[in-house]
């Protein structure tokens, strides 16, 4: 979802904004703009629907003489994607240009206001709102532009990370956040913006997070200042960027997801580091160690989160009422920030979350806390908002995913939560240790054995030929393998946008078994496990209706072969470990069919990577 860049200093400020913009295009977008202050104090605001080689067209017969300089790219919310619609938006009179993540909730309030006192609009953004406000304010309080900036968001309801310059300062520009991921980077005598760090990660490894009510004054040749939105000064807390040039690389691979899901042997093995420990005898959570009162006490958990993060959760909660006996609730992000959630000190919140930015997700967390509970959060990307609002939790460290398509985050979610499932057993003394440490060093081989599956891959890829066409698929899968065809649906009509439904397989008979015919392929995933001889029943009656069936099955496994029109076989594990291996053929089934179709597989029409607004 959109994105900010900005940069200040000596540098070549169009390059370095163009580049800071293609390393967001995985976030999602559908028109990109940037603003350049040139040392005349010219501003210039270039815009263009579409990819952000689209503004590379425009711009190229423009005047690029900058020394500082705001880039966007717009997902868009209020207003069609459309050149005009795109950020950055000028103030009326065209000092001031703004770049905004977010929505403004009382914008119509704002605006009719501002139009009352002789302002014109020329979109119907939000955004332009706010650009106008600023400049009002900034023209009869003839204060300066920080003072402007901070009056004006006092007035806002809403999410925002913004950027804004000004042509009369090019030695300036005022930035700031609440609910919107806002990062600076420290470099020497320039500074940096970003949504994230990935803009500027060749540049610098020193970063601020900006946080909530929090404006950042980025002036050339002085330090980063901080302010609060009660024009307080805030510490300027620098960190260590988590991240490197060659992560954000293809690394020969022909796109992101490809390499994504051809990683996880190692990203598994990221995942996993240090956390079984005593030579697989026992598993180390700190973020559940450090606070073992709350796991011991905890009556309930309720797992909040959204798209592929949600479908790990529902593994997340069969593991921990498996192997801790604690009830489990999951509920979509969205859904629960409005549910009016009875909640008690003595339940435990789990937030899961690739980006820690979604939205939802964070709302969800704020009102978890709000309501006195503990919060734990399971996230990826290192510092991000999600992780820094919660009480403790785990990193999946699985390294940036850049596909929309979640793959090896999925894969890696899942394993914290077994992780997490182990430590809390080993606490509550839920499990017996010899099936902990068994199912510990079942974990340990989890990323030889996913190599293994990923051999695979040439025969999915033949497989996806047959199936390239088919206009609908149904997925199916009990217990631990119910989640895993929901995941499996998903990734299908996330990147091929061919329809796909997952399903509980004995639920089928209650509606889906209508859509059965030969036209209509049936993904089954059928490990042995405790459900096997009932999930046989199932493929039994799709076979009966004429429907052509993959089955995703245990190596050897000899019934389910008969009935299925092609099996692959993947290795045998302990049941609550087979998400983890039975979800790798899905993810290249699903890239073999979209590419088959000729689609952008790591960036699909309409999707973002991380939803920052509801
Ligand atoms: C978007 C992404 C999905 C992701 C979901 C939740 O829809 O395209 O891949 O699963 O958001 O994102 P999160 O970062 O909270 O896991």
């Amino acid at each position: 979802m959109c994105g900010i860049v900005g940069y200040i200093g000596n540098g070549n400020v169009y390059k370095i904004l163009i580049n800071g913009l293609k390393r967001l295009e995985y976030r999602g977008y559908d028109s990109a703009g940037m603003a350049l202050v040139a040392p005349d104090g010219k501003l210039s605001v270039y815009k263009a629907k579409g990819k952000v080689s689209n503004l590379e067209d425009y711009c190229s017969d423009k005047s690029l003489d900058a020394c500082a300089g705001i880039a966007h790219t717009r997902w868009a919310t209020h207003g069609e994607p459309s050149d005009n619609n795109a950020h950055p938006h000028y103030s009326e009179d065209g000092r001031l240009a703004l770049v905004h993540n977010g929505t403004i909730e009382n914008y119509k309030l704002l605006r009719d206001a501002l139009q009352q006192h002789g302002c014109h609009f020329k979109t119907e953004t939000d955004t332009e709102v706010l650009v106008q406000l600023i400049e009002y304010i900034r023209t009869t309080n003839a204060c300066s532009l920080v003072d402007a900036v901070r009056e004006a968001l006092n007035q806002v309801i809403g999410a925002y990370a913004i950027a804004v310059v000004e042509r009369d300062n090019p030695d300036t520009i005022i930035a700031a956040r609440k609910s919107s991921p806002l990062v600076v980077g420290i470099g020497n005598d320039e500074m940096f913006l970003g949504s994230d760090g990935t803009p500027f990660v060749e540049y610098t490894d020193k970063v601020v997070y900006v946080n909530d009510n929090e404006i950042a004054v980025i002036r050339r040749g002085e330090p980063l200042k901080i302010i609060t939105l009660d024009n307080r000064e805030a510490k300027v807390d620098v960190k260590k960027l988590a991240l490197s040039i060659a992560q954000l690389e293809k690394g020969g691979y022909p796109h992101f997801m490809l390499k994504e899901i051809f990683e996880q042997p190692s990203t598994l093995t990221d995942c996993i580091r240090g956390r079984v420990v005593d030579n697989g005898y026992s598993v180390r959570l700190n973020g559940v160690f450090d606070h073992q009162d709350k796991f011991l006490n905890c009556n309930r958990m309720i797992i909040v989160a959204c798209g592929t993060s949600w479908h790990a959760s529902l593994l997340g909660k069969q593991l921990i009422q498996d192997m801790c006996g604690i009830p489990v609730e999951v509920e979509y992000a969205s859904e629960f920030r409005y549910s009016n959630p009875v909640i008690t000190p003595r339940d435990i919140v789990i937030a899961v979350s690739q980006s820690g930015e979604t939205a939802d997700t964070l709302a969800a967390i704020q009102i978890a806390r709000q309501k006195g509970a503990f919060v734990y959060g399971i996230s990826n990307v290192v510092g991000a908002s999600i992780p820094r609002e919660t009480h403790s939790g785990t990193y999946i460290h699985v390294g940036p995913e850049i596909g929309v398509a979640s793959t090896k985050a999925f894969t890696g979610q899942v394993t914290v939560f077994t992780l997490l499932a182990l430590s809390i057993a080993q606490l509550k003394g839920s499990m017996d240790q010899e099936t902990i440490s068994k199912v510990a060093g079942y974990l340990l081989r989890i990323p030889e054995l996913v190599k293994e599956t990923l051999r695979l891959d040439d025969k999915i890829r033949q497989l996806s030929l047959i199936y390239t066409y088919a206009r609908n698929f149904l997925y199916l899968g009990r217990g631990y393998s119910y989640p895993v065809a929901l995941e499996g649906a998903l990734k299908l009509k996330e990147i091929s946008y061919i329809h796909a439904e997952g399903y509980p397989a004995a639920e089928m008979k209650h509606g889906p078994i209508a859509l059965i015919d030969s036209e209509m392929p049936t993904v089954i995933i059928a490990p042995k496990d405790h459900l096997y001889e009932k999930i046989v029943s199932n493929v039994q009656q799709v076979k009966s209706r004429g429907g052509s069936i993959i089955a995703i099955v245990t190596k050897g496994d000899t019934v389910i072969r008969d009935l299925a029109d092609h099996v692959l076989e993947v290795p045998d594990v302990p049941e609550c470990l087979t998400p983890l291996i039975t979800s790798i053929p899905l993810q290249l089934l699903s890239y073999y069919i979209a590419i088959n179709k000729g689609k952008n597989v790591d960036m699909p029409r309409n999707l973002a990577k991380s939803v920052t607004v509801e």
